[in-house]
């Protein structure tokens, strides 16, 4: 399921309007989140929901996709810092229920989403090569929770954030796609031509580990959500 909005704000506020009806549907929602740029304008959308709405977030439980390895938990360009700024300072979730993939702690990771019950939205963002979190092309579409490499297009996409490439971190943490595919529910916002191409791939094109993002046409609950700038690829 692919829908295609005229621009990016109105994307971010139909795939904000899904994790709102999430959690208004179920207060201890175990939610999977991304990060990036795309999700900037989810997270302010679903503040002022908490804020103004009274979306209650205090026994959410939370899962972050992904998280670099070899930088301290506060630096700035860490995604706990981005999630920390974005979303969990602005809000009520108890951060005992907040999770990121660690090294070492690849199988606690999986088994805290296990106890939680799974996760009931698997939000998702798609790097220009089609990664999903830091799954890379050529990612097992059978992988579970693992330290990767990042490859030079997603260090180069990623270098602002840590000043230089030669800062930027050569290896991450990162959910797997089998864990990704796991979650009940997964919906993928992808804004701005710079996706196009990567979308076409996971929509258009076959499944394979050479474009993780085509592993969600497997799941029986997956929806991708995009403006008409990233869409400008898809023929289907
Ligand atoms: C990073 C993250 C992904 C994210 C992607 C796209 O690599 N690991 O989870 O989806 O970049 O980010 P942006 O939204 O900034 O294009």
């Amino acid at each position: 399921m692919i829908a295609v909005h005229r621009t990016a704000e109105e994307a971010e506020a139909a795939v904000t309007s899904v994790l709102i009806e999430t959690i208004a549907r179920k207060a201890d929602a175990v939610l999977g989140l991304a990060t990036g740029k795309t999700m900037i304008g989810i997270y302010h959308r679903l503040v002022r929901a908490h804020r103004h709405g009274g979306l209650p977030l205090a026994r959410a439980t939370t899962f972050n996709l992904d998280e670099y390895c070899d930088i301290a938990p506060d630096h700035p360009g860490a995604f706990r810092t981005y999630m920390r700024h974005h979303f969990f300072a602005k809000t009520n979730i108890d951060p005992s229920r907040i999770h990121f993939p660690a090294e070492g702690g690849e199988a606690a990771f999986e088994r805290a989403i296990r106890i939680a019950g799974g996760i009931d939205l698997q939000l998702l963002g798609i790097g220009r090569n089609g990664h999903i979190g830091f799954n890379e092309p050529g990612s097992s579409l059978t992988s579970r929770t693992r330290k990767v490499h990042l490859t030079p297009m997603t260090r180069e996409a990623n270098a602002e954030d840590f000043g230089s490439l030669e800062r930027t971190p050569t290896h991450a943490m990162t959910m797997g796609i089998a864990t990704i595919l796991d979650a009940r529910r997964v919906i993928l916002l992808a804004t701005g031509a710079h996706k196009r191409h990567a979308l076409a791939d996971a929509v258009d094109g076959p499944v394979r580990a050479g474009n993780p993002a085509s592993a969600l046409q497997r799941h029986p609950n997956a929806l991708i959500v995009c403006d008409s700038a990233a869409a400008a690829g898809i023929e289907v």
